[in-house]
């Protein structure tokens, strides 16, 4: 980004902050809604897991039942999309075929969470159908799958929302605020750090998501999320990536191994043991629902058929100049992350501590270095749910979708591509020893100061 191009974005965000204060803004132009009428919005689920029938199930009915109606819940485990309706209260219809339930219920909005592979053809067959959608991230798992998402939302008029929670938390949007705000001038490379810890971090590789062809890696379903973060804070979109990776702690590493934790003969010389029994609502969703589709929720980390990778690191170079260095660990003490921001007057360090036996504090810390200077710490409340973010994600959806997005926090198709295209770009060059460029993966071609 050159100077006009960063004092334009900054011009921008002042005015967006000064307008969204006076309630001024236009409406979101991403929100996935119709004008907001006196009746409750129409919704069905397809993918009543964990993540659905929380997150976008109970959750989203605490706070939100009086603006919307679920008009069909969609599984093809028939056992698990019963046992969500139970979950969530609800008196509408289950299904297992999805074009049935499209048909039947006529839902104006798609929540679509399902397994990460599976989404495009939901997303796809949904606005075919007349629904608008709120798609979990990532938006879908390889580059042929993204471009037809993006030509479906074309043909169709209909429009896809990607669920990004992680903007949303207050401390990630102070930092989003600062680096707005010229803090440290020019952005010109980003360290950012990712650690998964023992517990969360070796549930993927318990779960589907230890397939590549189910979650489209670690690179995909995880990172997109840290990507995402990446572009949205730089106001840029990704060109280059050079990447390097490995398996080295779990799947065929394991000493020992079995189906899954509870009937394990090794439970007992096993660090990773996990008693599923003791979670009431996994045991409802999961082991009571085996019968019907086998699934293990408690699966053991060292199957040999894990082909998904637990160290990794990538180069991203972006449209604007920016370089970023990237890792992400999956076998960790703690979970957290680390991140600083250089720029020309300046630096931003952040970081956050999830989990762990080290000391946590009740907020989250920006350190903010002014070369030849002083240096500012800005300390940041911690909130529940993603570091508060899920609550203002749903609340901005479902509650306040024309209302002002001054943070820009709402994302659309485009953002949702540039996240999971950085994490395919960085599985290609993984296998290839290559870096890749973005612009040759979809028609999608990056720009240097997002619009
Ligand atoms: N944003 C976040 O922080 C966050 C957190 C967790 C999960 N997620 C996302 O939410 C989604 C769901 O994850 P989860 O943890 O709930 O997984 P899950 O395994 O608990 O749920 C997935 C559900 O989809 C169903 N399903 C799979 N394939 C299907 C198909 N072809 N047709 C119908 N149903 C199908 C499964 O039976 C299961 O009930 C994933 O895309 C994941 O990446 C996002």
């Amino acid at each position: 980004m050159n100077t006009n191009q960063h004092d334009s974005s900054r011009r921008d965000f002042l005015q967006k902050s000064m307008l969204a204060t006076a309630g001024l803004m236009t409406p979101l132009p991403l929100s996935v809604f119709g004008a907001a009428g006196p009746t409750k919005r129409r919704v069905a689920m397809v993918g009543t897991g964990h993540r659905g029938s929380g997150m976008w199930g109970t959750q989203l009915l605490e706070d939100h039942r009086d603006v919307i109606e679920f008009v069909g819940l969609c599984d093809k485990n028939k056992g698990r999309a019963e046992t969500a309706k139970k979950m969530m209260g609800v008196s509408c219809p289950t299904y297992t075929d999805f074009e049935t339930m499209m048909r039947k219920a006529k839902p104006e909005i798609l929540i679509v969470t399902t397994v990460d592979a599976t989404h495009d053809q939901f997303i796809i067959k949904g606005m075919e159908m007349g629904a608008n959608i709120v798609s979990e991230k990532p938006m879908t798992t390889d580059e042929t799958k993204c471009q037809a998402i993006l030509d479906a939302e074309k043909r169709t008029g209909k429009k896809v929302t990607v669920t990004f929670n992680y903007r949303y938390s207050p401390h990630r949007q102070k930092i989003y605020e600062l680096l707005r705000n010229d803090t440290i001038g020019k952005i010109t490379s980003v360290d950012f750090h990712w650690y998964l810890d023992n517990r969360h971090g070796a549930d993927y590789f318990r779960r589907w998501h230890r397939l590549t062809e189910n979650s489209g890696s670690l690179w995909v379903h995880k990172a997109s999320h840290h990507f995402d973060l990446l572009n949205w804070w730089l106001e840029s979109e990704p060109e280059t990536v050079y990447a390097k990776a490995a398996l080295e702690n779990y799947g065929k590493n394991g000493p020992f191994r079995f189906s899954n934790c509870r009937p394990c003969p090794h439970k007992d010389k096993c660090a990773y043991y996990w008693d599923m029994t003791k979670d009431a609502r996994l045991m409802a969703l999961y082991a009571q629902n085996e019968q019907y589709d086998g699934y293990l929720r408690d699966g053991c980390v060292y199957k040999e058929d894990v082909n998904i990778y637990d160290k990794m690191a990538a180069t991203i170079g972006y449209a604007n100049g920016a370089q970023v260095s990237y890792s992400l660990t999956a076998y960790s003490p703690y979970e957290g992350y680390r991140i600083a921001f250089n720029g020309t007057k300046g630096r931003i360090d952040a970081w956050i501590k999830e989990s762990g036996e080290m000391k946590m504090e009740p907020y989250d810390e920006i350190m903010v270095s002014h070369n030849f200077g002083k240096v500012e710490y800005i300390q940041v409340p911690q909130a529940e749910g993603h570091g508060g973010g899920d609550k203002l994600l749903r609340a901005q959806l479902f509650r306040h979708p024309e209302a002002p997005d001054a943070y820009r926090q709402a994302a659309g198709s485009r953002d949702g591509a540039m996240a999971i295209l950085v994490g395919i770009a960085a599985r290609k060059s993984v296998t290839s020893g290559q870096p890749v460029r973005i612009a040759d993966l979809t028609d999608l071609k990056p720009v240097a100061v997002k619009a």
